[in-house]
């Protein structure tokens, strides 16, 4: 199970819309192990498979950081069916390591995907986990904590961006 390189924002691969996840095979169950693996490592609360450079509707949710099997979640085509409220919370993105910015999610959400075999689930999410799900299923859309963000927020966003890279404190991106 080893654990993948993010990709950071400004990589295009992470704003193009993800295909369909067809084929639900042994391929896609290591795909599934390498993904749980990365967002451990990291850690984080899950990862979708474009940060990897895998254009495929798949993302997994592990709120617990693998310390509970059962909050270990995969979802292939994910769709959200029901959200109910709105919140605003700090949030972060694997792909813009070390910045945080609030933003606003439904406050509950029900999404209906697929699981490692194929077989369709819906869950109903709160809290932490409904924020987790919405982030996810947003980079299967090529949507990014930034496009949330609009005038003077996106362009001080940006500038911190800018500011990482300058400082070289994102991975490869010293420029
Ligand atoms: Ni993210």
């Amino acid at each position: 199970m080893p654990a993948r390189e993010i990709l950071l924002y400004g990589d295009p691969r992470l704003e193009q819309p993800c295909e369909p996840v067809e084929e639900f095979d042994s391929d896609l169950s290591t795909l599934v192990d390498d993904l749980f693996a990365t967002s451990w490592k990291i850690p984080g609360l899950g990862v979708a498979a474009p940060q990897i450079g895998i254009g495929q509707r798949l993302a997994v949710v592990d709120i617990s950081v693998g310390e509970d099997p059962s909050a270990q979640l995969v979802f292939a085509n994910p769709e959200i069916v029901e959200s109910t409220g709105r919140i605003t919370l700090e949030e972060g993105c694997l792909s813009f390591p070390g910045l945080f910015t609030k933003i606003e999610r439904p406050r509950g959400v029900t999404v209906a995907a697929q699981d490692l075999t194929g077989k369709r689930f819906e869950i109903e999410a709160e809290g932490l986990l409904a924020q987790a799900l919405c982030h996810e299923l947003d980079h299967l859309d090529g949507v990014l904590l930034v496009h949330h963000l609009r005038g003077l927020k996106r362009r001080m966003f940006l500038r911190r961006v800018d500011k990482m890279r300058r400082l070289g404190a994102w991975p490869g991106t010293l420029s």
